[in-house]
């Protein structure tokens, strides 16, 4: 496991989210769902690798911006369509540092 620092808390607020790219040079989506969590994700959409910071964001749900797919930030799965999923990566928060570690979490594809 190889945590790393990508980010502080203050870059990404509740219902906000931001890319952010690792020293081995992986995009991660990182969100602040409502309630406080933060969550790392993959940066690409499944469907059709298009960036997902460019869709919408409700606390809760992330729809991409080409096809509308959407996903449930608090697990990765899809709600619509519902056989498909945002691969997450473990998130440590350090005092104000937020630390993700990539290591061995492929990204989701889905051509559905
Ligand atoms: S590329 Fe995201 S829904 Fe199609």
């Amino acid at each position: 496991m190889a945590f790393e620092k990508v980010c502080t808390l203050d870059d990404v607020w509740e219902g906000d989210m931001e890319v952010f790219t690792t020293s081995s040079g992986v995009d991660v989506l990182l969100v602040g769902v409502e309630g406080g969590d933060v969550k790392a994700f993959q940066a690409m959409c499944p469907h059709q690798e298009i960036e997902l910071v460019d869709g919408e964001f409700d606390g809760k749900v992330l729809t991409c911006k080409a096809h509308l797919w959407q996903f449930d930030c608090n697990t990765g799965k899809g709600i619509n369509p519902s056989d498909c999923e945002i691969a997450e990566y473990p998130v440590k928060i350090q005092e104000e540092d937020v630390l993700v570690d990539v290591e061995g979490v492929e990204p989701c594809k889905s051509h559905s």
